[in-house]
């Protein structure tokens, strides 16, 4: 046994004594043990090529691609994902400030959706009302921030959105991020919502419109 071993060390220190090190600069390519996929059959794009109908190495985008940058209503342009641009991080650029207002147009469909997407992962802990009654409180989980307390009510758009992503990092630190669940324009949807909750408490009742207040229309 024990000169198996010997002769195997020995085996391993000539392998890598022979191909491991080389120990000077050469042209010629290098000894390859385990060619580790460095060099694979490939299209290089926009070349001519036999194989597809259109003789091009590129083919056109198969109808319902996705795009990977969106422009989302109210922003100026197609934002890519993970780009530092305020859309995708609630921050100013190239600072830690949160910004203060809304990155997308507000507009009803945007509130819709946004409770739509409220109530599916919201809810449960936060409750219908934002008033963090959710169902988890029944199951013991009774920590959960009330949307309608002044912090979160005075709480800037961007501190709300990252929030969403990236959880609470503030006060106890108890609610997880939901960034992978939700994508960036349902979670400025969210952030619209939420801000639609917490005003429902804030206004007046001279502010409701009369058709819609149980005092006045008829
Ligand atoms: C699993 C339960 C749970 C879910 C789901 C959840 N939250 Fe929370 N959330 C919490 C808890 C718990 C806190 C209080 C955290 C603390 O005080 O540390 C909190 C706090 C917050 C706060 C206040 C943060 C702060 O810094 O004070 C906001 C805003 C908020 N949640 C929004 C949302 C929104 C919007 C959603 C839906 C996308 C959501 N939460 C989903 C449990 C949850």
């Amino acid at each position: 046994m024990r000169y198996v071993l010997a002769a195997f060390v020995l085996l391993v220190c000539l392998v890598v004594g022979l191909a491991g090190f080389r120990g000077e600069s050469s042209r010629r390519p290098p000894i390859e043990i385990f060619p580790d996929m460095d060099r694979q059959a490939k299209l290089r794009p926009m070349e001519p090529n036999r194989f597809f109908t259109n003789g091009n190495s590129s083919q056109p985008q198969v109808p319902g691609t996705v795009a990977r940058a969106k422009a989302l209503a109210g922003s100026d342009r197609p934002v890519l994902p993970f780009e530092d641009h305020p859309v995708n991080t609630g921050r100013t650029v190239g600072t830690t400030n949160y910004v203060e207002s809304m990155q997308v147009t507000v507009t009803m469909d945007l509130l819709k959706r946004g409770r739509e997407r409220y109530q599916i992962s919201c809810v449960p802990c936060h409750g219908a009302q934002g008033d963090g009654n959710g169902v988890v409180k029944k199951f013991g989980f009774a920590a959960i921030a009330d949307l309608h307390q002044e912090r979160v009510v005075k709480m800037s758009e961007g501190q709300m959105y990252r929030t969403i992503v990236h959880g609470n990092n503030e006060g106890k630190g108890l609610m997880a991020g939901y960034g992978a669940n939700i994508e960036v324009g349902d979670r400025w949807a969210i952030v619209a919502y939420v801000r639609a909750l917490q005003r429902s408490r804030l206004g007046s009742p001279e502010e409701v419109p009369s058709a819609a207040s149980s005092k006045g229309g008829n």
